[in-house]
């Protein structure tokens, strides 16, 4: 391998600070994130106005749930050594960005946005404000500041990518080739239950946080639905049926032959089983309660990272900005 520089491909993704991440984020996102630096140049935005877009009503938490979000992510592996960690809001070219795309998105291309429709009914007709619209003219922004190649996101954000390519298309054509088409890749993975065995989501309040305290995962775990067939310890499980097997699946792939086996024969019981998932997602967790409590206790480090890290997208956002101000023939 030659020393120096290596080319890379350009990685940006991004989540809302709304509050602690569980496991499936974790599953769903963040575990991609980790593995992804090795290979990729990564930027990963805290996108505080993203939030703000549903939330402006009360941004008393905002503050907490930004270095939330971030202690999740160093503790689960995301290295500022080698990714950028920045605030959205802490680097005003993506604002710019999206106010320079918004002259030239059609809204009809925002009204037809599946995840705006969602919104809307999921929050009533007071939530359709301008900056909800606009969500995805200021993730295209995110993006195409960096001119990213690659986003990693779930599925439902693939009306956003789409759009993302679109606008880089017709800024291309309007004037004159700055931005590449970023693709999206879908990280897939396995759907991680919740504890009444339907998708995890803090929605249906059935979430086991990444910074749950041990006892409180033994808890949670011992609450979990189970295959409703099988009542009495003895009694033949099946597994297919079994949120807390699904769990064990991805949290205990050693045992997990063992414990299909035992459970179809009904000699492991309920309690048993529930008591080795528990114990082994409380192992991975320790890594991460590790690294949690390092960044706990260093709050101001912590805040010091995310602005270094602000301060290190802004130089390229910066860049980005001159070349789009020169293509566009603005005022310089
Ligand atoms: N909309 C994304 C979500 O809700 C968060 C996000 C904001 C994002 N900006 C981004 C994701 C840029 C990828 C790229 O999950």
């Amino acid at each position: 391998m030659p020393q120096g520089k290596i080319k890379r491909g350009r990685i940006l993704s991004g989540m809302r600070p709304t509050g602690k991440l569980h496991l499936g984020n974790l599953e769903g996102a963040l575990k991609q994130w980790v593995e992804l630096q090795d290979e990729y140049e990564c930027f990963f935005e805290i996108a505080d106005w993203h939030a703000l877009t549903t939330a402006w009503q009360d941004t008393s938490e905002l503050h907490q749930f930004i270095r939330e979000l971030a202690i999740d992510w160093l503790s689960a592996g995301i290295d500022p050594k080698r990714s950028v960690l920045f605030v959205q809001s802490l680097v005003p070219e993506h604002a710019e960005l999206h106010l320079l795309f918004s002259m030239f998105v059609p809204v009809p291309w925002l009204e037809r946005n599946p995840t705006y429709k969602d919104w809307i009914e999921e929050l009533g007709p007071s939530a359709a404000t301008y900056g909800l619209l606009g969500y995805p003219v200021l993730q295209a922004a995110d993006i195409l500041v960096y001119k990213a190649d690659t986003v990693p996101v779930g599925k439902d954000q693939l009306p956003h990518l789409e759009l993302t390519r679109e606008i880089a298309r017709r800024f291309n054509h309007l004037y004159g080739d700055v931005f590449p088409e970023p693709q999206a890749r879908i990280t897939e993975f396995a759907l991680v239950p919740g504890i009444d065995g339907r998708k995890m989501s803090k929605t249906y309040n059935n979430h086991i946080l990444m910074s749950e305290p041990p006892e409180e995962v033994e808890r949670k775990i011992r609450r979990m639905f189970t295959d409703p067939e099988k009542i009495r310890m003895g009694d033949p499980g099946h597994p297919d049926k079994c949120p807390v097997f699904s769990l064990h699946r991805i949290y205990n792939p050693r045992e997990t032959e063992e414990i299909e086996t035992e459970c179809r024969s009904g000699k492991l019981g309920c309690v048993s089983c529930k008591e080795r998932l528990a114990k082994r997602i409380n192992e991975e967790l320790d890594v991460y309660r590790e690294r949690r409590s390092y960044w706990e206790a260093h709050i101001s480090e912590l805040d010091d990272l995310l602005r270094y890290g602000s301060e290190r997208a802004r130089e390229v956002a910066k860049c980005t900005l001159e070349e789009v101000r020169r293509a566009m023939r603005l005022w310089r």
